[in-house]
């Protein structure tokens, strides 16, 4: 029986590549959703699957409290695919041999096909794949077959076709595993027969007509708060294209953004995309707020409760504003439901400018269902400029959390002026879009320095450039050194107060990419 869907479910045991998983799914035409693994089976029937994938994650099958699934799960008839920690469960609960390893295996392994699957079509016979595990499966369950192994010797997937399950203990999602999208694909399209029902363009005009429906009354209005980052930004040219001028949107200067930042954003907005913006300047209610505070968590606090203040007595003065528009996204929404055990809050952060539900407002997301490159995607699609689409995350807590300490007039300043050298050198080198992001920090440290025969004992500015595809992991940019060199000594030389530039080397994790 074939069933009636064409939606793939993931269930997320807590690995760092769930969303990646996700997101190749989407770019292969197909929907999916990320569920923790605690999700009632009620709630994964409901969502009607055609497919189940089972993540990876960072446990041991062993461990007290290790995240498992009920086997009634393995009884909705649809194909099924455990990744790494996916594949020891699946392992574990079909009464196969899992045993922790005295090493974990980590990084690039051959696979060596040893039986024909319908998973490896097309793949060849050798394959260079990316491992992350800690157990091994020593023996398969009854009646699976293992149909690869490691360089190590050993098993690297499994199947039962009867039972339509199958297992890669590699990860088919990274772009380490060469074979990966092709092994995904003859999952989705061969095995389970999915067709394809995910394209971006369909997904604009439905939104539209749905928000036109919503907001049907011409009595209602709906508020929106830009930031000039690329979500924002998207969310509020949807709405307006749905509802013109109905959609007020309130841009609130912190005095905590780049150089001529807040003028031209929303000089921008009004001519470029004809949306309807009130500016409110607020500099300096802020910087009053965050005198003598240094500590990071006491400054994303104080930044997002005026933030809030401000943005409601705004949303007050317009009349009829009965909705508000928000530019969330699929990663919020998971991540707002966290894994148990496997994401931690480390910073209070995303989403600083997210309003609190006492609001009375109705909530109107129409990204919620989307990843960044897909929001992306559709902002090139409505015309919305590279300048706007391209832009680099900035953090709502702004330049704040960039200056480690007190925020001082004297210290934005200096940050500011830094910032536009590193933009400038960094655009200039063609680095700005493989970059996730780079930055200055300033760190309250003086260090001495000699400058034309005098000593000096002046600031020190750290740079920060990562790659990253999500934010949630990162790598430092490995920046050629003449760009670097570039970078040190046009701050040095400009931007007065300081005599010293250092690189930030560290990954994330352990490190983050903000400072603070
Ligand atoms: P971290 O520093 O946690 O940052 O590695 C990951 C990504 O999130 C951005 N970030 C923030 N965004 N409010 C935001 O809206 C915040 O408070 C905040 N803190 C960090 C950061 O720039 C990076 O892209």
């Amino acid at each position: 029986m074939k069933i009636n869907s064409s939606k793939v479910l993931i269930i997320d045991f807590g690995s760092q590549y769930t969303q990646l998983i996700a997101r190749k799914i989407r770019e292969s035409g197909i929907y999916c959703e990320i569920y923790p693994f605690l999700s009632s089976i009620e709630k994964i029937k409901d969502f009607n699957p055609a497919a189940i994938i089972l993540s990876g994650g960072p446990s041991s099958v062993y461990d007290k409290n290790a995240p498992s699934i009920s086997d009634e799960l393995f009884k909705i008839d649809v194909p099924f695919l455990g990744i790494c920690y996916g594949m020891q469960i699946t392992a574990y609960l079909f009464s196969g041999n899992v045993k922790p390893a005295k090493n974990r295996e980590y990084g690039y392994s051959k696979l060596e096909i040893t039986k024909k699957s319908e998973l490896f079509d097309g793949c060849g016979d050798n394959n260079t794949v990316w491992m992350s595990h800690g157990d091994i499966i020593v023996s398969p369950p009854k009646d699976f077959i293992v149909t690869s192994k490691t360089e190590n010797g050993n098993i690297a997937s499994f199947e039962n076709k009867e039972k339509k399950i199958y297992g890669l203990q590699f990860h088919p999602e990274v772009a380490h595993t060469l074979c990966g999208h092709k092994i995904l694909n003859n999952f989705l399209f061969n095995i389970a027969e999915i067709k394809k029902n995910w394209e971006l363009s369909d997904f604009i005009e439905d939104k539209i007509k749905e928000i036109k429906t919503e907001i049907s009354s011409d009595d209602n209005a709906a508020i929106c708060a830009l930031s000039g980052g690329v979500d924002s930004t998207v969310a509020a040219v949807i709405v307006s294209k749905a509802i013109g001028k109905k959609l007020i949107c309130i841009f609130v200067d912190n005095g905590l953004l780049r150089e001529n930042e807040a003028k031209d954003v929303v000089k921008f907005y009004k001519e470029n995309l004809s949306l309807n913006v009130k500016f409110v300047k607020a500099e300096k209610i802020f910087l009053s707020a965050l005198k003598g505070v240094s500590d990071p968590e006491k400054k994303r606090k104080i930044i997002g409760k005026l933030f809030i203040n401000i943005f409601e007595k705004e949303a007050e003065k317009i009349k009829n504003a009965k909705f508000l528009v928000q530019g969330t996204l699929y990663p919020d929404v998971i991540e707002s439901v966290p894994v148990y055990g496997a994401s931690s809050i480390i910073k209070s952060h995303h989403n600083v400018g997210g309003l609190p539900k006492k609001f009375n407002f109705k909530l109107i997301e129409p990204l919620r269902e989307l990843f960044k490159d897909e929001v992306r995607r559709i902002g090139k699609k409505l015309d919305i400029p590279d300048a706007i689409i391209e832009r680099q995350p900035f953090p709502g807590p702004g330049l704040a959390i960039r200056i480690i300490g007190e925020v001082t007039a004297v210290n934005l300043k200096m940050l500011r002026k830094a910032d536009t050298i590193v933009s400038e050198e960094i655009k200039k080198n063609n680095l700005y879009n493989k970059l996730w992001q780079s930055f200055p920090v300033i760190i309250p440290v003086k260090t001495v320095g000699v400058m034309g025969d005098k000593r000096s004992y002046e600031s020190l500015i750290a740079i920060r450039a990562v790659t990253s595809s999500d934010g949630m992991t990162a790598d430092f940019a490995k920046l050629d050194y003449d760009v670097l060199r570039q970078i040190s000594s046009r701050i040095i030389s400009e931007v007065k107060g300081v005599n010293r530039v250092v690189y930030d080397i560290s990954s994330k994790p352990p490190s983050t990419i903000e400072w603070e």
